[in-house]
Formats: C-alpha cells, sequence, structure tokens
C-alpha cells in the first residue's frame, strides 16, 4: 500500500479554506475572512468551556434574565463575553446584536461588518449534557464607515446577509457557513486545535422523513399546523426533537426533515428571534437547497423592525416545508 493512502489526509484546514475562497466574496478586501476567523477562534474557546462544563462552576443559572425575559445561564453570558471579545479585538465589526443585549453594542466605528448572534442556543439543555450552538448572522454596514451607527444598519433583511453560519457543540463540535456559494461543514479536532473541511457542499435533501417540533404544546398550535403534524403521522414520519435549535436544524439538514417553531398560545409569534436565530439558519438552509418561511412567507424577505421580534418558523426540506405550508 502506497504510504500516502495509508497516512489518510486530514484535509483542508478552516484557515485555509476561508483563504482560498476568499475572491468569491464580492468586497473581497480580507475583512470577512478575518471576521470568520475570529468567529472560529472564541466557538474553540467557547468549545473548551463547554467540554469542562461539568467539572468547573459554569453550569445552571445566573441567577439574572435577559430582556426577553429568559432566565439567563452562566454559559449564556460566558459566551455572549467570549464571542463580543473576539470580535471587538478583530476590528471588522462596528455593530454587534446579541441575545444576550437589549441594544447592539457599538464595537469598532470602523468596522464594515455588523453582526447578530445568538452567542448560546439550547441553555436548557447545558447541564444535561446535550448539544448546544452558536448562530450568527453578517450584514455588510450601509452607512458610512467612521460615523455613528444607523438603524439602517442594524435592521436589514435577511436576504442582506453576506455570511451566516453555525457552531454545534455536540458529540464533535462542527463550524457550518455560507457566504452565499453554497454550504460547507468543518469538524473540530482537538488535540490539533483546527476546524477541518468534513462537510463540504452541504445539501438539504429535497424530502424528508423526520419532523420536528415540540409536541407538547400541540393543543395551542394553529388549526394548520395541528394537521400538518397529523399528516405526519399518517405518513409515518419520525419524530425526533432535541430543544436545541442548532442541533435540530443540523440533524434535518444532513437527513431531511422539517423544523418547525409554530405560533402557540404563550408566544403568538413563535418563540425563535428572527436575528440571530432564524436568519442565518434561513440562508443555510436555502444555499444547501432547503427552504425557510413563517409559514407564508420567506424568511429573508421579512423586514426586522425590532432586535428581539419573534417569528414562526418553518425550515427544513423543501418538499416538507412547502407541503406543511400547503395546510
Ligand atoms: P436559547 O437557548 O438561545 O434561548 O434558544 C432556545 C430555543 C431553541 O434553541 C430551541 O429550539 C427552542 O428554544 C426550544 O423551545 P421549547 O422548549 O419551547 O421547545
Ligand atoms: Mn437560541
Ligand atoms: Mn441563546
Amino acid at each position: 500500500m502506497e504510504a500516502s493512502r495509508i497516512a489518510q489526509s486530514i484535509g483542508f484546514t478552516l484557515d485555509r479554506f476561508i483563504k482560498n475562497n476568499q475572491e468569491q466574496f464580492q468586497f473581497a478586501s480580507g475583512e470577512l475572512s478575518q471576521l470568520l476567523r475570529d468567529i472560529a477562534l472564541a466557538s474553540k474557546v467557547v468549545n473548551r468551556e463547554v467540554n469542562k462544563a461539568g467539572l468547573i462552576d459554569i453550569m445552571g443559572p445566573l441567577g439574572s434574565q435577559n430582556m426577553a425575559g429568559d432566565d439567563q445561564q452562566k454559559l449564556d453570558v460566558l459566551a455572549d463575553i467570549r464571542f463580543t471579545r473576539a470580535l471587538k479585538k478583530g476590528g471588522e465589526v462596528c455593530a454587534l446584536i446579541s441575545e444576550e443585549s437589549e441594544s447592539y453594542e457599538d464595537l469598532n466605528n470602523d468596522g464594515k461588518y455588523v453582526i447578530a448572534i445568538d452567542p448560546l442556543d439550547g441553555s436548557s439543555n447545558i447541564d444535561v449534557n446535550v448539544s448546544i450552538g452558536t448562530i450568527f448572522s453578517i450584514f455588510r454596514r450601509i452607512s458610512k464607515v467612521g460615523g455613528p451607527i444607523q438603524q439602517e444598519d442594524i435592521l436589514q433583511k435577511g436576504s442582506e446577509q453576506v455570511a451566516a453560519g453555525y457552531i454545534l457543540y455536540g458529540s464533535s463540535t462542527m463550524m457550518v457557513y455560507t457566504t452565499g456559494h453554497g454550504v460547507n461543514g468543518f469538524t473540530f479536532e482537538q488535540s490539533l486545535g483546527e476546524f477541518f473541511l468534513s462537510h463540504p457542499d452541504m445539501k438539504a435533501p429535497e424530502d424528508g422523513k423526520i419532523y420536528s417540533i415540540n409536541e407538547g404544546q400541540a393543543n395551542s398550535f394553529p388549526e394548520s399546523v395541528k394537521k400538518y403534524v397529523q399528516d405526519c403521522k399518517d405518513n409515518k414520519m419520525t419524530a425526533r426533537y432535541i430543544g436545541s435549535l442548532v442541533a435540530d436544524f443540523h440533524r434535518n439538514l444532513l437527513k431531511g426533515g422539517i423544523y418547525i417553531y409554530p405560533p402557540t398560545a404563550k408566544d403568538p409569534n413563535g418563540k425563535l428571534r428572527l436575528m440571530y436565530e432564524c436568519n442565518a439558519l434561513a440562508f443555510i438552509s436555502e444555499q444547501a437547497g432547503g427552504m425557510a418561511t413563517d409559514g407564508k412567507k420567506r424568511i429573508l424577505d421579512i423586514q426586522p423592525t425590532t432586535l428581539h421580534q419573534r417569528v414562526p418558523f418553518f425550515v427544513g426540506s423543501k418538499k416538507m416545508v412547502e407541503r406543511a405550508q400547503s395546510f
């Protein structure tokens, strides 16, 4: 056997991949590349903290709430600090919108990008060693670089994203992102401390067999959603729901499926946030051949009016989202 075949190639690092694909990006100035690297670096730090969460005192509630009234977990706040610091040091971002802060944060006036982030997604799963994630959306700043941040920089539609991605802290840690030229997934190799390309050009199966929805709340779903869920059962589909959006989304992206967070009595607009949860996953889904709507309208076409606005979310394999919508 050839020596080169015994020593299996571990392939492309994330850094090299970003560099090699830089020219695909319409403003190929290198700054977006640096920004993606800053995110990857912060995610490695968060990954380390997530991995030792059971050993040091970073599990459990912090005793405070974010502006949406959710109890903040220690790791929510820690992750927020890690990403904010990395992006501040990096210097490419002028404004940061985070689930954990009521208003956006000014980072660096010379930055050309605006970022929206859910630093830690799936908070309720931290204490029980179940997969959690990070979600991010990147926009190009509209106002003049160096001047004050404007409303138009902050409240941009999902269709204006120049890049978006997520990190999944799961049985292995992955970063999946798009810059609008397909979707690529990278797996973290602990001992080398690097992300390596493991899932090139990811494609969502056009149809699937998995539906993911919190059925405990079925009594307060709209009739149309109740009917669709019944339709899934009639068609012998499989129910899978982790309760960490990133993890549920990732599984359905690979295997084919639909994720739904519908309006409920408790949350009439659904629970998920447009700017730092739905937009990024909608962009990735579409780039992989999937689809994302609020039940009627394309997620990426929704004009946000507030930073923390919620939307009903239907995302996944195209045929499944179309069918859900037909109800
Ligand atoms: P976060 O931890 O960032 O607040 O997000 C939690 C979200 C999402 O990850 C998950 O899919 C959903 O909440 C689960 O909500 P339910 O417990 O209502 O099903
Ligand atoms: Mn979340
Ligand atoms: Mn969160």
